[in-house]
C-alpha cells in the first residue's frame, strides 16, 4: 500500500510538481492524496488540478489561524493523508497542529541545516563566504527548521554567484532530493 501524502504549498510549487511526478513511478512508496494551500491563488494549485490531484485552498485571513488549521486538518483527514510534505509552504504551523501530526510532517529547506534556518538562505551563505550551499529535507517540529535532517545535497557556490543563480542550481537538487527522501521516509 502506498502511503498517502498531502503536499502544502504557498507559491509556484515546483517541489510539489517534482514530488507528484516521481509518484507516477509505481515503485514510489507514496502517492499524492491532496495539494493544499493557504494561498487560493497559488500557481501550483492549477497545475495540481490539471494533473488530476485533489486540492484544498483556504486563506487564514479573516478567519484566524485556529479556524484555518482546523479546516486544513479536516481536509487532510478527508483525503486520508498519512504524511504531510511542506513544499514552499510559507506559514508556520501551530504547535498544536505539529503535535497532532508529530513525526509525520517533513519540509524541504534551501540550506545545509543546521546552517541558515529561516529566510534568505542563499544570500546569507554567499555573504558568509561559504564554499558550499545546498538543501535539506527534515522533520518538522515546533522549532523553525529545527527537526532531524533526513537527507541533504551540497551545491558548490561559484565565484560571482548571486542569490538567484545559486537558488536556481540548488532548486534542481531539491527536485531530485525531495522525492527520494520522502519515498524512503514513508517506508519506515
Ligand atoms: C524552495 O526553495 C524550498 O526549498 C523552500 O521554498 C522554495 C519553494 O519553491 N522551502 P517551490 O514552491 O517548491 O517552487
Amino acid at each position: 500500500m502506498r502511503k498517502k501524502v498531502a503536499i502544502l504549498i504557498s507559491g509556484r510549487g515546483s517541489n510539489m510538481m517534482a514530488l507528484a511526478e516521481a509518484a507516477r513511478d509505481p515503485d514510489c512508496a507514496y502517492e499524492v492524496a491532496i495539494v493544499a494551500s493557504d494561498k487560493p491563488d497559488a500557481p501550483g494549485l492549477v497545475w495540481a488540478q490539471q494533473n488530476g490531484i485533489a486540492t484544498f485552498a483556504l486563506s487564514p485571513k479573516g478567519i484566524g489561524k485556529a479556524a484555518y488549521e482546523a479546516a486544513l486538518d479536516a481536509a487532510l483527514h478527508e483525503a486520508e493523508a498519512e504524511v504531510i510534505a511542506l513544499a514552499g509552504y510559507m506559514r508556520l504551523l501551530s504547535d498544536d497542529f505539529v503535535a497532532r501530526w508529530r513525526g509525520r510532517i517533513v519540509n524541504i529547506h534551501p540550506s545545509l541545516l543546521p546552517k541558515y534556518k529561516g529566510l534568505d538562505t542563499h544570500q546569507r551563505a554567499i555573504d558568509a563566504g561559504d564554499a558550499i550551499a545546498g538543501c535539506s529535507v527534515h522533520i518538522v517540529t515546533e522549532e523553525l527548521d529545527g527537526g532531524a535532517v533526513l537527507g541533504q545535497v551540497a551545491v558548490p557556490i561559484e565565484p560571482g554567484d548571486t542569490a538567484e543563480s545559486l537558488a536556481a542550481r540548488v532548486l534542481i537538487e531539491e527536485h531530485r532530493l525531495y522525492p527520494k527522501v520522502l519515498s524512503t521516509f514513508v517506508r519506515r
